[in-house]
């Protein structure tokens, strides 16, 4: 990882407008948010800042975290009202408490490793207010397995505004650090003439997890599991996973 947030931030910030629908996204939120009465919320992994700007809209105080600058500029930008910080949520600490703590976007994908995502779970504990929440998306490793060949190769299209881009994409099991997978794309610009041209590529290696894996994270690092739901997304299928703090 690193190129797609950072040499590539603004295709990533143009492409996920069209993967990921941000105002169905903000409304699942908002429901979980108003339910629970929260009113101070930080985002981690808050990338280009596409709920951010939503959840500043509906009067939430908010905080974005996110590990790249590149992503931070373009938030700025894109949530002028909201406030952002640069950090790894496996180091990030401050004193200020939140009610709420979201994991958006599937960006816990990113923790493969078990210590990282136990450090980034515990730092999120300690940035809640007692019997705060923390609400995350994560793929369902119990549905993607099921299915994941070897290897596996797809072609995505998008279109925003006036730019069209192609990506090609090779997913290869790895099962190095639990349900992982290596993930390659190269990226592809249409140009002034209509040739797709080669823009960018990345790498990163991305985690699935099962309902006990997360489960047992979470009972590990202070918090209770209040309830899973499946939530829908783009590619492969999610879990939606609410906890509260507990010690
Ligand atoms: C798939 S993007 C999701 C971005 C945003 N939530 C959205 O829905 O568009 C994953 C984000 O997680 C961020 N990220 C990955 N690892 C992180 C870490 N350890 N700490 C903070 N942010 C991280 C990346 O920089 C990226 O912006």
């Amino acid at each position: 990882m690193s190129k797609l947030y950072t040499n590539l931030a603004n295709v990533y910030h143009e492409i996920y407008q069209t993967l990921f629908n941000y105002d169905e996204e903000f409304e699942f939120y908002d429901e979980h948010l108003k339910a629970n009465k929260i009113e101070s919320i930080i985002e981690i992994g808050c990338g280009t800042g596409n709920l951010a700007k939503r959840l500043i809209t509906a009067n939430y105080q908010y905080l974005g975290l996110d590990l790249f600058q590149e992503m931070i500029d373009i938030a700025r930008q894109n949530a002028p009202k909201a406030q952002f910080v640069n950090g790894d949520i496996r180091s990030f600490k401050q004193t200020k408490k939140f009610d709420c703590a979201i994991i958006t976007g599937r960006s816990i994908s990113y923790l493969t490793e078990n210590k990282g995502l136990i450090d980034g779970l515990k730092n999120i504990n300690q940035l809640l207010n007692i019997g705060g929440l923390l609400m995350f998306d994560a793929i369902d490793a119990s549905k993607l397995f099921l299915t994941f060949e070897n290897e596996k190769v797809d072609e995505l299209m998008a279109s925003f505004k006036d730019n069209h881009y192609k990506r090609i994409s090779n997913n290869r099991i790895n099962l190095q650090n639990g349900w992982t997978w290596d993930w390659t794309s190269v990226y592809f610009k249409k140009n002034i003439d209509g040739f797709f041209e080669e823009i960018g590529n990345d790498f990163s290696t991305l985690r699935a997890f099962t309902q006990d894996e997360l489960t047992l994270f979470l009972n590990l690092t202070g918090f209770e599991l209040i309830d899973i739901l499946p939530k829908k997304s783009y590619a492969w299928d999610d879990n939606f996973f609410i906890a509260r703090k507990i010690k």
